[in-house]
Order: structure tokens, then sequence, then C-alpha cells
């Protein structure tokens, strides 16, 4: 009987050892945008060669949409380990690094060019390793692109939206920016701008074209304007203590996998940024305005004064480092 029983125990045993063996890692990638975005797509296509290089050891689950985590609930929940992968706009960092906030100073860089040769720099990958004491490690940056200004009326000036609500992401540097040109900046959720700017809780809001067409945002807005005054790009991040607990074979699979879906979804962001204005401008619903030099002028000098309050908290070097990426 004895005997019966210690068989019966091993056998048990065996069977939820090879269970567990057996058992896929499971990463939960949560994001707050659409499916048809760069971000969107890199995920997807993240799904797809992970699984490809891992086969049965890994399994991607990505929740687009805010269906899992909101922007302002992903990170904390990220650190307890209830989420693998995400990719936060740089600006939604700052509780965890002041350093990113470099990426928010308004007409900082000249165009993508600029923002890839920072972010590939010396400098530019250190950054990827800021917060790790907070137990996030960047993966990577991906982009979405330069942001636009959308509103009720007519933007063509920073005279043009003074005194009107503006939601913002939860950044200080965009709160200033608004600020610099008597607007009201909000921060606000991305999963509510739609429902704000519907309801005219807010006046307008800053984005750049695939969220503003993916999510709508020109059907509730009359107006756009390209400005192209600052910079939408994203950090795909991980928990340190997820990461470094694999083994080094499947994080290098795993990593190779990110920097190819990576690469895809700034093919697309690129792609997208034309198509999606065209699409919008095409809709007849928003009138799409550029600005003059003269005017740019104009936002450029009331903007840029944002810079030096954030000097100390950013780092003087590092803001010399991005301009240099400006041929
Ligand atoms: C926003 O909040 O406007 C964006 O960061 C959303 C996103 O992830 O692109």
């Amino acid at each position: 009987m004895k005997a019966l029983v210690a068989s019966v125990l091993a056998c048990a045993s065996l069977l939820s050892f090879n269970q567990a063996a057996a058992a896929p890692i499971e990463i939960k990638f949560s994001h707050v945008v659409a499916e048809n975005t760069p971000k969107g797509q890199m995920a997807l296509k993240f799904k797809e060669l992970a699984e490809a290089a891992l086969p049965g050891e890994v399994e991607v689950k990505v929740y687009p949409n805010s269906q899992l985590f909101t922007d302002s609930t992903v990170l904390q929940a990220m650190q307890l380990g209830d989420v693998e992968m995400a990719a936060p706009s740089l600006s939604k960092f700052q509780k965890y690094t002041k350093k990113l906030q470099l990426f928010d100073l308004p007409f900082l860089f000249e165009d993508m060019e600029a923002v890839d040769r920072f972010q590939n720099s010396p400098e530019g990958q250190k950054l990827l390793k800021s917060m790790e004491s907070k137990l996030l490690v960047g993966l990577g940056y991906l982009h979405n692109g330069m942001k636009q200004l959308t509103a009720n009326d007519p933007i063509l000036t920073p005279a043009d939206i003074s005194g009107k609500k503006y939601r913002i992401m939860t950044s200080d540097v965009l709160q200033a920016q608004f600020e610099a040109v008597q607007a009201i900046p909000l921060k606000k959720p991305f999963s509510e701008v739609f429902t704000l700017l519907q309801t005219k809780a807010i006046d307008g809001q800053e984005n750049t074209w695939s969220n503003i067409y993916s999510k709508k945002f020109f059907e509730v807005q009359d107006y756009a304007t390209e400005t192209n005054h600052g910079l939408l790009d994203y950090m795909v991040v991980t928990s340190s203590e997820f990461w470094y607990g694999l083994e080094d074979d499947v994080r290098a699979k795993l990593q190779k996998a990110m920097d190819e879906a990576i690469a895809h979804g700034n093919a697309i962001a690129a792609q997208k940024s034309e198509e999606d204005k065209q699409k919008i401008i095409d809709s007849g619903k928003t009138e799409v305005s550029s600005i003059t030099a003269e005017q740019r002028e104009q936002w450029v000098n009331a903007m840029k004064p944002v810079w030096k309050m954030f000097e100390d908290e950013i780092g003087a070097d590092l803001i010399e480092a991005a301009l240099k990426s400006n041929k």
C-alpha cells in the first residue's frame, strides 16, 4: 500500500513538473492606442516574431485601447508584476526619471532623422537604463511622430490658443509649454480625450496625425494645424525583475524580436504620419492648416523659454547632445 501511495505521488509530482516545464512564459503587452497605429502594429509584430522565435515557450498577449491598463496605471502595475510590457509615450515617465523630460521640450528636434540620431547615440541609449532603480528597463524607442494642434477654432499663432483648455499628457514640461502661450493645460489619460473633446469640456489637444485619426479626434474638432512643435515617441519598457529573471538565450531572442518589431513600427510611423493626415483632410470634417515661417517663429519664441525652466532637471549636457543631432 505504502509503495502504491509513493508511486502515485511520484507520478503526480512528475506530471505537475512536466506541466510547469511546458507552461509558456506569458507576456502581457498593454497599450492605449488603436491597433492601426505604429504602436499597435509594433506590438502585434512583436507577438508574431517572439512566438516564432520561441515556439511553445512564450505567449504574448496584446491588449490595445487601454483594455488592460490606462497610461496612468500601467507603470505601477508593471512594478507590481501585473503586466510585463508596455510602450508609454516618453512624456509619461516623469515620476520615474526627470531625464526623459528632454523629449518634451518644444521645438527641440528638427525632424525624425534627428530624433533617430539622438536615440541611437550613447546618450540616447543610456536613457533606456535610466529607470532601473525603479525596476523598469527600456528595450528600445519607438516612433510615432511630431505633434500637431487641434481645436474648434482656427489656430495659426500662439494668441489663438490663449485662454483655451488643452488636454496634455502627464508632463510638467507640456504643462509649462501651454502655460507659456497662456493656454490652460489639463493632464488627462489618453482614454478620456475623445469624450472630453466631444462634450466640449476641453477646447483642444496636441497629438500626432495617427492618433488624431485612429481615435477620431478629427470628428469632434473643426480645425487642425500642422505645427510639428514637439515629439510623441515611446519607450518600450519591461520590469527588470521579469527581464533579468529570464534565461539568457530567451532574453536575447526576445530582444531581437523587439528590435525587429520596432523597426517595423518605425517604418509604419513614417508612412502613417502622411497617410492619416491625408485621410483627415479627405474626410472634410476638419480644416487642416499649416503655418508660415513667421508664425512658426512666434511659436518658437513663446515656447522655447521652457527649455531653461527644465535645464537643471534634464541636464544641460543632455540638451546639448540632443541639439547636436540636428545636423
Ligand atoms: C497620448 O496620451 O496622447 C499618447 O501618449 C497616446 C499614445 O500612446 O500614443
